[in-house]
């Protein structure tokens, strides 16, 4: 049995949740084939769900957040990841109900766990975390439609968050003209570091009247779904393809059928939790090879865990910009 810290949300009041930072112990953890001494993990838009209370992430508190977690196999009953071997686990249910990387420990399913790929350390694996995992397989879905960069440019939705500042960056190095599209004018600047040839302000996805717009682009990214991914799909080309990962801007699409039946335009679901770990694995080592995100990793910013609730505070506000890690030594 091992004391350790852990960042955990408390139901203080009805409706009302508190984050701190209480002394566990492993033996509080779930029942599970490898306890994980956790050295980082990362902030997402999930995170910042649980920890506001968020019942459909989240069914009962006190609660460990942390859907990312990378770090050293400490105890092991299995055969492929043993004591010390240095691992990565995204998704499934950790940081949900199973308590997650916002502790310094966490003891999960061996089939949740993945090599950490031998060009990375656990802070870099972090950097990128499940927002890299999704903008991989976004990427990737996009990809096996076809999309080339040749057909024209391509949007990302919701740029400077987590998801779209990665694939901003990955698209940008398979030689796409990338049209960032964005809230936050002041990141333009960053947005074209990355390597977006153009950021245009998120109102050009306001709601209009009109059941199709010119077409504007080959394909998209999209992170935010609701109003601005139904407006978007009447922007894509004849046979072009929009990944849809995300529902910042809500969970309703009010779109028509024409993009679908006029344009042939493909929507494509992008889940980065409950898919098999050979998936995962396929875009783990395209991230930590061919697809590495130099910028996003240079301009990734680390906080420790009195950090963590001013930080996920920022995501329900649509603030957050790129890569934040939690570094358990600050
Ligand atoms: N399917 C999966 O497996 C999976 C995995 C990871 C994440 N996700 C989802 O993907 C989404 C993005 O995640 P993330 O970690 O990148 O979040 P994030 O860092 O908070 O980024 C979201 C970005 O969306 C934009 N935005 C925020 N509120 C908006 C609004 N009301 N309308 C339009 N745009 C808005 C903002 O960018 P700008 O200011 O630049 O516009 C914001 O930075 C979330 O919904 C998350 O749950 C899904």
């Amino acid at each position: 049995m091992t004391a350790f810290q852990a960042w955990r949300v408390h139901e203080v009041a009805d409706g009302q949740f508190e984050g701190r930072v209480d002394t566990q112990d492993t033996s509080d953890l779930p029942a599970g084939e490898v306890l994980i001494r956790v050295s980082h993990s990362s902030l997402n838009y999930k995170d910042a769900l649980s920890a506001s209370g968020s019942k459909a992430v989240t069914r009962e508190y006190p609660h460990t957040p942390g859907i990312d977690a990378a770090g050293e196999v400490v105890e092991s009953s299995s055969e492929a990841f043993p004591a010390g071997s240095t691992v990565i686990v995204t998704g499934y249910d950790l940081g949900m109900n199973t308590a997650g990387g916002f502790g310094e420990y966490i003891r999960v399913p061996s089939d949740w766990c993945i090599a950490m790929p031998s060009a990375w350390d656990a802070r870099q694996s972090m950097i990128y975390g499940t927002a890299g995992l999704t903008a991989g397989l976004s990427v990737n879905k996009l990809l096996r439609m076809g999309l080339a960069p040749d057909q024209g440019p391509v949007a990302v939705t919701g740029a400077t968050g987590a998801v779209g500042t990665i694939a901003v960056e990955i698209l940008a190095g398979l030689g796409f003209d990338v049209v960032a599209i964005s809230g936050k004018t002041d990141q333009a600047d960053h947005l074209k570091s990355l390597g977006a040839t153009d950021v245009v302000g998120r109102d050009r996805l306001e709601p209009g009247k009109k059941p199709l717009e010119k077409p504007a682009f080959a394909g998209a990214l999209d992170t935010v779904g609701g109003e601005p991914l139904a407006e978007l799909l009447k922007h894509i080309k004849p046979g072009g393809s929009v990944s849809c990962c995300g529902l910042v801007a809500g969970p309703k699409i009010p779109a028509t059928v024409f993009p679908f039946i006029l344009r042939g335009v493909n929507l494509l679901g992008v889940d980065s939790v409950e898919i098999p770990l050979s998936e995962k694995a396929d875009v783990w080592s395209r991230l930590a090879g061919d697809w590495a995100c130099p910028k996003t990793e240079a301009s990734a910013r680390d906080l420790g865990k009195s950090g963590l609730g001013d930080a996920l505070g920022r995501f329900l506000k649509g603030d957050s910009v790129g890569s934040l890690v939690l570094d358990h030594s600050l």
